[in-house]
């Protein structure tokens, strides 16, 4: 890592970089830099033995290393013991085993949860089947005319039946950031859960879970420079003794019998079932340390510059319609008029600009915005101005209609 600061950050980190391609799609996953293949290289190629089971050097190692990014991980987001953290595939897994680990066992029939119509189908598809197991109601939090959450709503949509709360911090399409903190102590104060989506927020900006006092926290490595396949949850202390397990197997137990006599792990072992992708948690401390030597709150700063940027350039391209220019984080959705999103995207690939096209995942959002298909360019710290006035001179040429069809 050579460049801290100043106007590029860090692109020689990645490979990709090198390469004649403008990757706008971090929300999907961000580009993964050297040091993430180095460490998953040195794990597969020199001390690949299995997690938590061997008696051996190389096993011993792995659990160190393992052990260490869990460390790394609690201190990344302020969590105050490394039992509170678990690892999991990603944050529709940590999402999952919120809903079906925690709150199956402790929502009734009648007890209502409240979303929003911007949520990721992970966030919306697990309620969905909890109201069709036990029948919880499912109702929505009103987003204001820039589609974002507002106390106020907040309050409105709040009933005596309301026990939970489970919302993105930023959205993966408006990229709106919600007021996580007022939202969590109002709902505390009325004895309600509050389940964060952290997915579009971790990578980009300081999340203390102590301070913001979270239930629960899911989000993934991928979108923040680490491996696919891994993701984190985080329980607040005094609901460890809570959350069950909802994948049963080797790792989580600590004895059972052929009568069925069983006694299971503590948090967060608990919910580990199975043998986990070592190499990538291994990896992914890696990538912390590196994350952590740019510093969060510099990567929240160079998203602003670049979106503050990229907006008033994009406003100058005719026929622009933009969704969310209201929104504070580093996430862009957009349409040119008369043109499919898929269709633009597709265009913009001819010159190797990776953007996003189409519902996001994001699929009841076509309610609020008024269209089902939109292009996202989404941020990360390794991003230009230069790249972002490479797309905006290919949205000007005044024959890109003519071009696309
Ligand atoms: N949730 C990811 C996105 O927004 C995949 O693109």
């Amino acid at each position: 890592m050579k460049s801290i600061g100043g106007d590029k950050l860090n692109r020689e980190d990645f490979n990709l970089l090198n390469k004649d391609i403008i990757y706008f799609d971090n929300g999907a996953t961000t580009l993964k830099p050297h040091i993430l293949t180095d460490s998953l290289v040195d794990y597969y190629n020199n001390y690949s033995a299995n997690a938590h089971r061997g008696d051996y050097d190389i096993s011993l190692k792995v659990d160190a290393m393992y052990e260490n990014t869990r460390k790394l991980v609690k201190d990344f987001i302020n969590a105050k013991t490394s039992k509170q953290i678990v690892f999991t595939n990603n944050t529709t897994d940590s999402l999952n085993k919120i809903v079906f680990g925690y709150f199956r066992h402790n929502l009734t029939f009648g007890d209502e949860v409240l979303l929003t119509y911007s949520e990721h189908a992970s966030n919306i598809l697990p309620w969905f089947e909890l109201k069709d197991e036990i029948g919880i109601k499912v109702n929505y939090i009103k987003l204001d005319e820039n589609h974002k959450v507002t106390m106020e709503n907040v309050k409105n949509a709040i009933t005596s039946k309301t026990k939970v709360i489970s919302i993105a911090h930023i959205t993966n399409v408006v990229g709106d950031v919600r007021p996580i903190k007022e939202i969590i102590e109002y709902a505390h104060k009325l004895s309600i859960k509050v389940v964060i989506d952290g997915a579009q927020s971790v990578p980009h900006r300081l999340i203390d879970v102590q301070e913001l006092d979270m239930d629960f926290l899911a989000f993934s490595a991928h979108k923040m420079c680490g491996p696919t396949g891994v993701g984190v949850l985080y329980v607040k202390e005094d609901l460890l003794n809570s959350i069950k397990p909802i994948i049963f197997g080797g790792g989580m137990n600590s004895y059972f019998e052929y009568d069925g006599n069983k006694e299971y792990k503590e948090m967060p072992y608990l919910l580990e079932a199975g043998t986990p992708n070592i190499g990538g948690v291994i990896a992914f401390g890696s990538v912390i340390n590196y994350l952590n030597k740019i510093g969060i709150n510099n990567i929240e700063k160079q998203e602003k510059k670049l979106k503050d940027y990229a907006l008033t350039k994009l406003k100058e391209v005719d026929n622009i319609i933009i969704y969310n220019d209201e929104c504070d984080s580093g996430i862009i959705t957009f349409n040119m008029k008369d043109i499919f999103a898929q269709d633009l995207a597709i265009y913009l690939n001819k010159y190797n600009i990776c953007v996003r096209a189409g519902n996001h995942c994001a699929k009841i959002l076509k309610n609020e915005l008024g269209i089902k298909n939109t292009c996202r360019i989404s941020f990360y710290f390794y991003n230009t101005k230069e790249e972002i006035d490479k797309l905006v001179e290919i949205l000007k040429n005044p024959n890109i209609m003519n071009e696309i069809i």
